[in-house]
């Protein structure tokens, strides 16, 4: 294994350092084009450059994976299979958010470009509009073009590779946190006693249904109605989270709302944007007149990415707050948190264009209430005569928590306390009982899916230890 281990290491070093010779070529080449006196050979030597470099990188990839693959052999089973799976969460979740940030980034950009172009005053007529901007110290002033420029330019900037990679690395986040553990983090067997397998095809699955619903739906005359269009799939999108809810654990039903959101958002690009724009790019460069619709239909799902954006992060954020997916109607408050929030990215785009809605903001005002209402804890009417004593407590914490909530966990998946928390001393326990409450008692989401078997009585007596001061003592 080790041996195997050295050699598949080899190979990907070998991968990396020709990859980096391929990238000098293709920098020259880049200059070239800069100042444009590339020859033909030139030409042929970049193009057989770019084409070996693509095959380098799939290589790298695939290098990566069967590294990472026997590596996770080698671990398995080991105290050292938890670290690993850890460092994987780290570097995957910060790829995602950093892909993310770029491509959220440039698509509030554009929309806001398309938003606020001045479209009025001394344009020339193969403009659509243009607009100054001061940023990061220097002036720049750009100018949107009604249908294509007359020659199209040889560096012609792409936006794509931030959205391929942000959906990448976002399902490889699926894997490493709720497939790879799907007993664990996908599967509640208190709301559905799935097999592993069952509980990922059907995440997969829904994010495939999901994709085809919406391109139904963009592909139908509905699109053309906004508000309508608007409604049918906000009724759409509630159906898939209800179903997630009734299917996988809370946390795992929020996501995958997430995963089939990314997944219309990834489609648009991929199936809707770039190849309107290669078309376009082609058209302009045969001198074949553009086909106006192209631009309208890829400006339209562009759009409506811009409106996914809010939810989504919401969702992305969700995972730390159990009062939202925690909630028994958790699928009813993810619909009104999407609602408010993409209410309110539609009050942003009015204003940017100088239209102000002033409906907007109350409404997502009033939606937010709601959320935060419907949420509101319902307070557990029993009461405890009796004083619940210490001892009580502490029995049923270390048989129903420190499974894993310990310095040396007993969990058959988790190997080192989740969050640093543990519940071995007193103290350890009476130090954070505002969050023992609120998951507990409130939220009722740890012991993590139920999986110890905590009663309702156990929790009714926590709560009842808590309300009498949480005290040590027995007396
Ligand atoms: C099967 C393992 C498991 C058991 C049993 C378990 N937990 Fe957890 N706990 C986790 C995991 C995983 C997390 C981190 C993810 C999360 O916050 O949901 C966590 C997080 C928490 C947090 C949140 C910490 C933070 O930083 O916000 C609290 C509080 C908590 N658990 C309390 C408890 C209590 C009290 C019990 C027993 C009644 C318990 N847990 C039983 C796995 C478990």
């Amino acid at each position: 294994m080790t041996v195997l281990l050295i050699i598949i290491g080899c190979i990907f070093l070998g991968f990396v350092v020709s990859l980096s010779a391929f990238n000098k070529v293709t920098e020259v080449y880049h200059q070239k084009i800069k100042d444009d006196q590339e020859t033909e050979l030139e030409a042929h030597i970049y193009e057989e450059a770019s084409n070996t470099s693509g095959f380098l990188n799939a290589g790298l990839g695939l290098a990566f994976i069967a590294l990472l693959f026997m590596v996770y052999q080698m671990l398995k089973g080991s105290p050292y299979e938890g670290h690993l799976f850890e460092w994987l969460n780290i570097i995957v979740r910060w790829a995602h958010i950093t892909f993310g940030i770029a491509w959220i980034g440039a698509s509030f950009y554009f929309v806001f470009l398309e938003n606020s172009l001045n479209r009025k005053k001394d344009l020339r007529d193969e403009l659509a509009g243009n607009l100054w901007a001061v940023h990061g110290g220097g002036f720049y002033y750009l100018e949107k073009y009604k249908l294509a420029p007359k020659t199209i330019p040889k560096e012609l900037h792409w936006f794509k590779y931030e959205a391929y990679f942000t959906w990448l690395s976002g399902f490889c986040l699926l894997w490493v946190v709720y497939y790879f553990n799907a007993k664990g983090n996908l599967i509640d067997p208190n709301v559905a006693d799935l097999t592993p397998a069952t509980a990922v095809t059907i995440g997969i699955l829904g994010m495939l249904a999901g994709w085809l619903c919406y391109d139904l739906l963009c592909k139908s005359p509905i699109v053309d109605n906004g508000p309508l269009f608007f409604v049918v799939f906000f009724l759409v999108l509630t159906g898939f989270s209800w179903y997630f809810a009734q299917v996988f654990s809370a946390r795992a039903a929020y996501i995958h709302v997430g995963a089939v959101i990314g997944t219309l958002m990834v489609g648009n690009v991929f199936f809707g944007i770039i190849p309107a724009q290669k078309e376009m790019v082609k058209a302009a460069t045969e001198g074949r007149p553009l086909d106006p619709s192209l631009g309208k239909n890829a400006g339209r799902r562009s759009m409506h990415n811009n409106y996914f954006t809010l939810p989504i992060i919401f969702i992305m954020i969700s995972n730390h707050f159990p009062s939202t997916f925690g909630h028994e109607y958790n699928w009813a408050v993810l619909a009104l948190i999407s609602l408010g929030s993409a209410a309110f990215k539609h009050y942003l785009n009015l204003s940017e264009r100088g239209e102000y809605a002033a409906w907007v903001i109350p409404a997502t005002v009033v939606l937010v209430l709601a959320a935060t209402y419907t949420t509101a804890p319902v307070v557990l009417n029993q009461k405890c005569e009796d004083k619940v004593t210490f001892t009580e407590i502490y029995s049923i914490i270390d048989t129903r928590c420190k499974s894993c909530h310990s310095a040396v966990p007993t969990d058959d998946f988790y190997t080192a306390p989740p969050n640093g928390i543990v519940y071995d001393t007193p103290g350890d326990i009476t130090k954070l009982t505002d969050k023992i409450m609120q998951r507990v008692v409130i939220t009722k989401t740890m012991p993590q899916n139920n999986k110890t078997g905590m009663l309702e009585e156990e929790r009714i007596r926590i709560k009842c230890w808590i309300e009498q001061g949480a005290t040590t003592s027995d007396e």
